[in-house]
This record gives C-alpha cells, sequence and structure tokens, in this order.
C-alpha cells in the first residue's frame, strides 16, 4: 500500500488517482479522483471551495498535470462537497473550455455555485468513450441514493466503480484502503445518507453484471477487490433512512 503524502497524489489503479483529503475533524475524507487517459484528464467529483479542501486537491493535481489540462468534470449530483470547487477549477482552466457532465436534475444545480460552463446531462446507461482505445466511462443512475438524481460512474478499463455517497464511510480511524473497521464506518454512514432499502436493491441490481476490480466512493476508504462482496452484502443487509 502507498504511503500517504499530503503533496502527492496516490496512483490507486494505471491512470487512476486519489486525489482527496481527510478530514479527522469532521469526521469525513472527500474522495475526488482523477483519470488520466490520452489527451483527456476527468476529474471526479472535485469537492469543497475552502482554501483548506481545495488546495490539498490543487496541490495533488498537480503533482501529477497542471490544472489547465482537466478536459472534464464529472459530479455524481449536486452537493457542495462535490461541486463547490467547480468555479474555482473554472478560474484556471477557463469557462467552457472543459465538459462538466451530471444528471438532468442535478445540472439544474451546478449553475448556482456560480459555475458559468455549459453542463451536459446525461440519462442512466449512457456512455461517453474516452481516449483511443474504447475505454468508456459509464453512467448509472441511483435515484434517491441519496438525492433523486444522483448517479455513479463505472469505469471499463480499470472495472472501478466511481460510487459517490454509496459505499462511503465516516472516517473512523481512515485509511485510504478500507481497514478491518470500514463495514462499521459505512454502515454508520449508510444509515443516515441512504433513503431506502428498495432503492439500495434497485442499485445492487443494476450492478449485478458489472466486473468490479474496486470501489471508489467519495467518503471514506476505497474498497479493494477482495473486500467488495463483503461490503455489497452489508449493504444490501442494512436497514437504511434512519436519522438519530
Ligand atoms: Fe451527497
Ligand atoms: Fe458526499
Amino acid at each position: 500500500m502507498p504511503e500517504i503524502n499530503p503533496e502527492k497524489a496516490v496512483e490507486v489503479k494505471p491512470g487512476v488517482w486519489w486525489v482527496g483529503w481527510p478530514d479527522h475533524e469532521a469526521g469525513f475524507s472527500n474522495n475526488p479522483y482523477l483519470i488520466l487517459e490520452g489527451e483527456e484528464a476527468i476529474l471526479l467529483d472535485p469537492g469543497s471551495r475552502l482554501d483548506i479542501h481545495w488546495n490539498w486537491v490543487k496541490t495533488k493535481i498537480e503533482s501529477i498535470i497542471p490544472i489547465e489540462k482537466i478536459t472534464m468534470v464529472i459530479v455524481h449530483h449536486q452537493d457542495p462537497d462535490l461541486c463547490a470547487a467547480i468555479p474555482l477549477v473554472e478560474e484556471i482552466v477557463g469557462v467552457n473550455n472543459f465538459e462538466i457532465v451530471t444528471t438532468e436534475r442535478s445540472a439544474l444545480f451546478v449553475p448556482y455555485y456560480g459555475v458559468k460552463t455549459e453542463v451536459t446531462a446525461v440519462s442512466d446507461g449512457e456512455s461517453i468513450e474516452i481516449g483511443e482505445e474504447g475505454r468508456e466511462l459509464f453512467f448509472i443512475t441511483t435515484p434517491y441514493l441519496h438525492f433523486p438524481g444522483a448517479m455513479v460512474t463505472y469505469d471499463t478499463k480499470e472495472k472501478i466503480l466511481f460510487s459517490s455517497d454509496i459505499f462511503a464511510g465516516f472516517s473512523i480511524d481512515w485509511s485510504l484502503y478500507a481497514n478491518e473497521y470500514y463495514l462499521e464506518a459505512m454502515k454508520v454512514f449508510s444509515q443516515p445518507y441512504l433513503s431506502d432499502q428498495r432503492h439500495v436493491h434497485n442499485f445492487l441490481r443494476k450492478i449485478e453484471g458489472l466486473e468490479l476490480e474496486m470501489i471508489c466512493p467519495q467518503h471514506g476508504s476505497i474498497i479493494p477487490k477482495e473486500q467488495i462482496d463483503q461490503a455489497v452484502e452489508t449493504l444490501r443487509n442494512l436497514e437504511v433512512g434512519i436519522w438519530q
């Protein structure tokens, strides 16, 4: 396992980088990711615009590529912990010099952050091809998990599910990769954040046929292949929609 250097991105699969930050005070880690494929540089869920947060992300991205090289930002829903930094990306890359991709419902709210770049809305099952070798990013909507217009992204090349707030965890003894406490951290996060078991089961049906090498949630820890089955079963059997 690679060591965490606050200034360096961590390559979690070839060409896929974790560019996030642990927030031990709030119990949240936030996990933006960067995918590099040919000329494409895709930033997923860039995160908060607070200096203390954005500086981590920016420094980590710049340890790999100049921010100006970003060609696309994907946001899995409209929350500030995913979207608030988009105007800061825009300041560097330039308005309409990159693409912003999200669902139709989230596309309504992204401009509320002061984003001026046009937002591209994608639907369930839509995919985009990146690079020259047929790599696809495949979008799967996840209604009510936890926003009606939420989605996740599946990367066909590295077989990663970027799962947003699903499979996310609070930072109980945080580590970049899931440790022995992670299922508990995931339960504590999922019970209040995920709305209803029906929607969880619907989502699990949608991802059933996907080959998964890794799950990369937006909070908490990355789930490597050998821990995926257990994480799926934990989610399947969890009572959610509970606020205590
Ligand atoms: Fe959220
Ligand atoms: Fe979140």
